[in-house]
């Protein structure tokens, strides 16, 4: 007897699965990050929001034929299928806005030293901190409908506007709630050592990172609702000593460490990630060789965020070719945040991969999914599309992998399923869950 599909997607002009053979978990690293796993002119189908079979479209419809008043169809008409992206850093719950700050920039004020003044990420501080957990949840809300109309599916939650227990925690709540409320899934991260508060100024970094330490951490370890602790790793933010002491302390409270590392200036970020066994070291425009080298070793993925050199308007992009070459897996972000990346794009974080940082249109894939999915933990069930794993995905309005770069700020999402379930069609959401 043949299994008839709840859901089939036909005329696909190619589907991107990035599953080729071999270890579907892990991330792909080297040359072979560049094999996205495509099938020409394929079909996927689905039943109780897993795949069952994705593949040449006669094979797929031979085994899996449409069942009249059961089977639900999307036409892809030629279009490309890819996993849903997935959007490995991100700050996603936060209050207020520096537009101000951006006008500043335009006349040429450098990020840091807005920073140093009580302004950037502080400014974001202080108008997070006068919101209530509905307010956050409302907001982180919208931001979550907003990525799945970008094709996202899943993506990771920095805190750090809070810099304090209660406004830390209900930024991660509020992460929580949203998630709860929509197809997206979100995962959170500790980031209480984000930036020096206005409170600890007299006292300075050494008595804040205590602080986090001591207090902070421990109380959202407790709560069991972050997975991850990072830590601003810059020079003129936190040392490399400072951010390994968050990091140890969050891992013997069962946090993963990440780091923001080597953002503006090399500061040792790539090495720490190494030297701690962080999942993920993210940023690196400045990374070393070294620290590129330590990487590899220790089997630590570059999250790189070219829209974040963008906004910032800065040539120093990340060296995406020297890490593949050096054998680093690497993923792609959009570090959706007020002050130096407000976009929630994975396309255009696609097209900056390849146009700025020369990746291939199949690593850049590859990066905003598999990869993605790998740097935040959901590596066996996000990421890829393979029989058994959850019909999670995107129909892309664009004829060829190799053309979806060059859609250049356009949204080219057309529909987007998540769990065997229709979200957006038309480029339009369909319900609310
Ligand atoms: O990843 N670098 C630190 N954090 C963010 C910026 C946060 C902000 O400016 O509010 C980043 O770029
Ligand atoms: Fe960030």
């Amino acid at each position: 007897m043949k299994t008839h599909p709840d859901l089939l997607v036909l005329g696909a002009e190619q589907i991107v699965t990035c599953a080729p053979p071999g270890d579907l978990d892990r991330p792909l690293a080297g040359k072979a990050q560049g094999d996205a796993g495509v099938i020409e002119r394929a079909a996927v189908a689905v039943a109780d929001g897993l795949i069952l079979a994705v593949g040449p479209a006669d094979e797929v419809m031979r085994d899996y034929p449409p069942l009249e008043g059961h089977t639900r169809v999307i036409h892809a008409d030629g279009r490309i299928v890819v996993p849903g992206f997935v959007d490995a850093h991100t700050h996603l719950v936060y209050a207020g806005s520096r537009h101000r700050e951006h006008a500043m920039r335009l006349a040429g004020a450098k990020y840091l030293d807005i920073l140093a003044a009580g302004g950037g990420i502080l400014s974001t501080v202080r108008a997070t901190r006068a919101a209530s957990l509905e307010e956050l949840t409302e907001i982180a809300r919208r931001r979550l409908d907003l990525m799945l109309l970008h094709g996202t599916t899943a993506a990771e939650a920095k805190s750090g506007y809070g810099l304090d227990i209660d406004t830390e925690l209900r930024q991660i709540q509020a992460a929580f709630n949203a998630s709860s409320a929509s197809p997206v899934q979100v995962v959170s991260t500790f980031m209480g050592a984000h930036a020096v508060p206005p409170e600890f100024r007299a006292e300075g970094a050494e008595a804040y990172i205590d602080y986090v330490c001591e207090e902070v951490l421990p109380h959202i370890a407790a709560q069991g609702i972050a997975r991850f602790c990072d830590v601003f790793c810059e020079k003129g933010v936190f040392t490399v000593d400072q951010s390994r002491q968050v990091l140890l302390a969050g891992r013997r409270r069962g946090l993963i460490p990440k780091v923001h590392a080597d953002e503006l200036a090399p500061s040792g970020g790539a090495e720490l990630a190494a030297e701690v066994e962080a999942i993920s070291a993210e940023h690196l425009a400045a990374a070393s060789p070294e620290g590129i080298d330590a990487m590899a070793r220790a089997g630590v993925i570059a999250v790189l965020l070219p829209a974040t050199m963008f906004t910032l308007m800065s040539d120093a992009y990340a060296d995406a070719r020297a890490m593949i070459a050096g054998g680093v897996p690497v993923a792609l972000a959009t570090d959706f945040n007020p002050g130096t990346s407000p976009t929630l794009s994975m396309p255009f974080v696609i097209t900056l991969a390849c146009l700025q940082m020369k990746m291939t249109p199949a690593e850049a894939i590859v990066a905003a999914t598999r990869n993605a999915a790998c740097a935040i933990g959901l590596g066996s069930t996000a990421g890829v599309l393979a029989p058994g794993r959850p019909a999670t995905f995107a129909v892309l309005d664009v004829e060829h992998v190799d053309a979806l770069p060059f859609y250049v700020g356009m949204n080219p999402v057309k529909q987007v399923v998540v769990r065997g379930e229709l979200v957006v069609d038309a480029g339009a959401l369909v319900r609310r869950m």
